[in-house]
């Protein structure tokens, strides 16, 4: 048994000021820095919402940091659903984005909709991410009124084509293509743009040019908000931390001192004490005291 309920913020409590896709736009109007965050399951994005993160991202670094894969290409849209619908039950003012799947909007367009259209019926989400400059399915999504947050420069699902997790748009030219593919996904529709490992010169230009806000992983300080993976920040990934990663916390640590504590106390019977145990009622206990002298 655990207690999950809201003891405030929700029905009856005070009432939240939710975060939108307009509210973030008007955020960079106001050259106000927009907090981003991943987050996976119930209590995570329980933490991460009450902190007054803007915007939770349910990424599919999951597969990773979650579930244990390599990359991230292995993670399917019935596991992106499930998690999105936990973290959407814990999540009151953040915008809620769900990252689509490797595989779930590489076909056709009307595919790609569909898909994401089970992530704001079944799931709660108020926006989804796809990677790379997919213009037509960034114009049938917004059509079909579903936000996007578009993602360039470094797209995991790309590792493959990119042959590993490389710094993107360093040449000239290369910075140029993502200018004009910033451009070209903004114009399609997207709400907000996440530009993930590229130089902070390119997104601080591709910042200053457009009018949806950046959101930056890896992408340098000038972009109009920050977006770290959760595990990242609190040391849960059992790996170095990449160069655009800072620490703020060590989860590993906490949890590590705490289960080995608990360890020993079982160990050592010193858990549970008399205080962390039920007790029968005193007529109970007498009746039973009674029925064990009769029995000696
Ligand atoms: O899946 C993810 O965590 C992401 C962020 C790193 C932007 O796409």
């Amino acid at each position: 048994m655990s207690l999950t309920n809201f003891p405030a913020g929700g029905p009856s409590g005070p009432p939240v000021v939710k975060v939108t896709m307009p509210a973030l736009q008007e955020m960079k109007r106001q050259g106000k820095p927009i907090s981003s965050l991943t987050a996976y399951d119930y209590a995570t994005s329980r933490l991460v919402d009450e902190c007054g993160i803007d915007m939770i991202l349910v990424g599919d670094s999951l597969a990773q940091v979650v579930l244990g894969y390599d990359n991230t290409l292995a993670v399917t849209l019935n596991e992106m659903l499930h998690h999105t619908r936990a973290v959407r039950r814990a999540v009151r003012r953040a915008l809620l984005v769900a990252d689509m799947p490797f595989g779930s909007y590489h076909g056709t367009v009307a595919e790609g909709v569909g898909n994401a259209v089970r992530f704001l019926k079944e799931a709660g989400a108020e926006a989804v991410k796809i990677e790379g400059p997919r213009i037509d399915l960034v114009r049938a999504l917004t059509d079909a009124e579903i936000p996007v947050v578009g993602h360039l420069g470094l797209t995991p699902q790309s590792v493959h084509r990119m042959g590993g997790y490389r710094v993107q748009g360093k040449t000239a030219a290369a910075a140029d293509q993502l200018r004009a593919d910033a451009h070209a996904v903004a114009e399609a529709g997207a709400g907000v743009l996440v530009l993930e490992g590229v130089p902070r010169e390119v997104a601080a230009q591709i910042t200053a040019e457009l009018e949806i806000p950046t959101i930056g992983i890896g992408a340098g300080p000038d972009c109009d908000g920050q977006i770290l993976v959760f595990h990242d920040l609190v040391n849960l990934t059992f790996a170095p931390a990449a160069k655009f990663v800072r620490r703020y916390g060590d989860a590993a640590g906490l949890v590590r001192a705490a289960v080995e504590h608990y360890r020993e106390d079982v160990e050592h019977r010193a858990f549970p004490s008399d205080e962390e145990s039920y007790h029968l009622p005193a007529a109970a206990r007498e009746a039973l005291e009674q029925r064990k002298l009769r029995r000696a």
